[in-house]
């Protein structure tokens, strides 16, 4: 007798084109900045890579990230009571725990749903004053280390984060990010971006997790270079150069997220950091909140004016030149990425 044994059909451009459309999993993604969430306060819902969740702070002052579902009719729990080990469902009073674990039924006491883990629970850290969240997909719930960058890692940065949802696809933040030429064009009324020249030839360098894409033979003059990196969480570093009425700390540095809500809208995270330690840092505060934060703003409107309302799909209508390989090479990498994961999801049966 002979077994056929037959191969998993190869993943469509289609497939990849859906999976990306809310984003990468196995990923860590910044949600929210952590001071929406308070200590026994009410849960907030949110729509992140297309997923309804919750975020609370139990009395401990430990953030919780869970399925926003309640286990017996399917309303939001983020409607629902922080009791402080638990949230409490306010429809008929189901108590979750904070490992998903419905702990209480009160309308029907030793009902079989008691003691079932019924509520998805998402590993979840606070960094640099946003939470984390882990969006593992069916082959990779348990989460990858995320080692963030020196940057938001406190020690001699100073990291202020910037947050803001923009309607638009989430990948064309990315796009955007890694096109330094708009700064020249775009930006070009900007108190720091009116410098360098208007045309230029870019360079891809790899590193060890991501790549660089820079200008060729101008460097610290204007938004000369971005950097992708991909490191169990995906985001863009750059640099503007800073004139010294800007204030201490050399060159402003910007990281980027751009966490997607759905296909339609993203939550953006960019935090400014500068290399300042002791009363630099201080000074650097104070101009940044007194002098700096409507010109950032300012410039990021600029961004948000030209990318509102960008739907997924628009690759078919460009016709893009050299400036473009940065954003070309992470769409490349990006459907890689999307190609791997659904292979091993349909070699184990779960795609
Ligand atoms: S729907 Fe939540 S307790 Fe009934
Ligand atoms: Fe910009």
């Amino acid at each position: 007798m002979s077994t056929t044994l037959t191969r998993p059909a190869a993943i469509t451009e289609a497939e990849i084109r859906d999976y990306l459309s809310t984003g990468v999993r196995n990923r860590w993604w910044p949600v929210l900045p952590s001071r929406f969430i308070q200590t026994n306060g009410k849960p907030v819902g949110l729509t992140r890579l297309g997923e309804k969740i919750v975020l609370w702070r139990d009395h401990t002052g430990t953030i919780r990230v869970q399925a926003d579902r309640c286990p017996h009719r399917a309303v939001p729990l983020s409607r629902g009571l922080n009791e402080g080990d638990r949230l409490r469902c306010n429809y008929h009073g189901v108590e979750i725990g904070t490992d998903g674990t419905v702990l209480s039924v009160p309308g029907q006491p030793g009902c079989p749903l008691e003691g079932k883990k019924a509520v998805k629970t998402y590993p979840s850290q606070e960094i640099a004053g946003a939470v984390f969240v882990w969006f593992g997909d069916a082959l990779h719930e348990e989460p990858e280390p995320f080692t963030p960058p020196p940057q938001l890692a406190g020690g001699e940065y100073e990291a202020i984060l910037c947050y803001a949802d923009w309607e638009m696809f989430w990948r064309y933040l990315y796009d955007n990010n890694m096109d330094p030429m708009h700064g020249t064009f775009l930006h070009a009324n900007s108190h720091t971006m009116y410098q360098g020249d208007t045309q230029a030839h870019f360079v891809t360098r790899d590193t060890e997790k991501g790549f660089f894409f820079e200008k060729e033979g101008q460097r610290d003059v204007n938004f000369d270079w971005s950097e992708l990196v991909d490191d169990n969480a995906l985001y863009v570093r750059l640099e503007i150069p800073y004139p010294p009425s800007g204030g201490p700390g050399g060159n402003f540095g910007i990281i980027s997220f751009g966490c997607p809500i759905d296909e339609n809208w993203t939550a953006c995270f960019f935090w400014r950091v500068r290399k300042v330690q002791g009363w630099q840092r201080d000074v650097w505060r104070f101009l940044y909140r007194t002098r700096m934060e409507p010109r950032h703003w300012h410039v990021l409107e600029q961004d948000r004016e030209i990318l509102q309302g960008q739907r997924p799909g628009l690759e078919k209508f460009e016709m893009l030149y050299q400036h473009d390989a940065g954003l070309i090479r992470l769409r490349r990498h990006l459907v890689q990425v999307a190609r791997k994961q659904l292979t091993e999801l349909r070699a184990a049966g779960k795609a």
